[in-house]
């Protein structure tokens, strides 16, 4: 990938600024061998959406849709942090105000070392009971019962803790998100299609509240016109460069 040139501007506004806001979708977690949904060998490419991340398909079919998220678990598990989910981990000791806020419920945003941090669409770690609420370790559940959902004892079903497409993002998660890009100073946005609402929005909020925005794909996207700077490269490469130049700037 090209040496990023930043303008004197850029590298005074990343200097300056005490609100970080980091943006992530499944492009982060490419190179750490999990699929995203979009795109060349994208998940949705050849899975139908509707037949198994929508609260209908769990009804339809539990054990199909249990089967799934047992295989994408079993990716995640033998997956690592790549230098990408490093380098966002890194940064945010440089922010007096820093968060990642994630489209990924793989976890290895945590793994990486990033601690604060807000799962707009959950987590695949993590299976919760539909009727009381109880939670408990995918992982286990899974061992419990590989084929079907298993039960919780107070006769409810165990699903994944995740966001289903047609389910409400988590309340209190994005107004927490939705404030800290509404106020930050830089908004950082990786390996997103930002084809997905409402968690989308939150990229025009912070541009259109002045934040400098950073986007990082190969491959450009709807809000590629409004970035100060683009950064059309794998993140795994982009992202450690990006924040050497940011702790150079700082
Ligand atoms: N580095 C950076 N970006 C990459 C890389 C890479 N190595 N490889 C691919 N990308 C980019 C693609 O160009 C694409 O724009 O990552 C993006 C992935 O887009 P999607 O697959 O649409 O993933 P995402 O934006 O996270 O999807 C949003 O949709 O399916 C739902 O709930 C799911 O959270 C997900 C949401």
């Amino acid at each position: 990938m090209e040496p990023i040139e930043l303008t004197p501007e850029i590298r005074e506004r990343l200097r300056a600024a005490a609100r970080m806001v980091v943006f992530s979708g499944a492009g982060v977690s490419r190179e750490s061998g999990l699929n995203t949904f979009r795109g060349a060998g994208g998940l949705w490419e050849r899975m139908r959406p509707e037949e198994l991340a929508t609260p209908e398909a769990f009804r339809a079919d539990p054990a199909k849709v249990w089967q799934w998220y047992a295989w994408r678990y079993g990716t995640v598990a033998a997956a690592s942090p790549n230098p990408a989910h490093v380098a966002i981990a890194r940064l945010e000791s440089l922010f007096p105000s820093y968060i990642v806020v994630t489209q990924n419920v793989d976890g290895l945003h945590q793994r990486a070392g990033s601690r604060n941090l807000l799962e707009l669409h959950g987590t695949i770690t993590r299976a919760v009971c539909e009727r009381c609420g109880r939670g408990r370790e995918m992982g286990e559940a899974i061992a419990e019962s590989p084929e079907r959902p298993p039960l919780c004892v107070c006769g409810g079903r165990f699903r994944p803790a995740v966001v289903w497409f047609g389910e409400a993002l988590p309340e209190e998660v994005f107004a927490q998100a939705h404030e800290a890009a509404a106020t930050c100073d830089v908004f950082l946005s990786v390996g997103t299609s930002g084809t997905v609402w409402p968690a989308a929005g939150l990229i025009e909020l912070a541009h259109g509240a002045g934040a400098l925005f950073i986007e990082v794909n190969p491959e450009p996207t709807p809000f590629s016109r409004l970035a100060d700077l683009r950064l059309a490269g794998p993140a795994g490469e982009a992202v450690p460069a990006l924040a050497d130049e940011i702790e150079r700037s700082r």
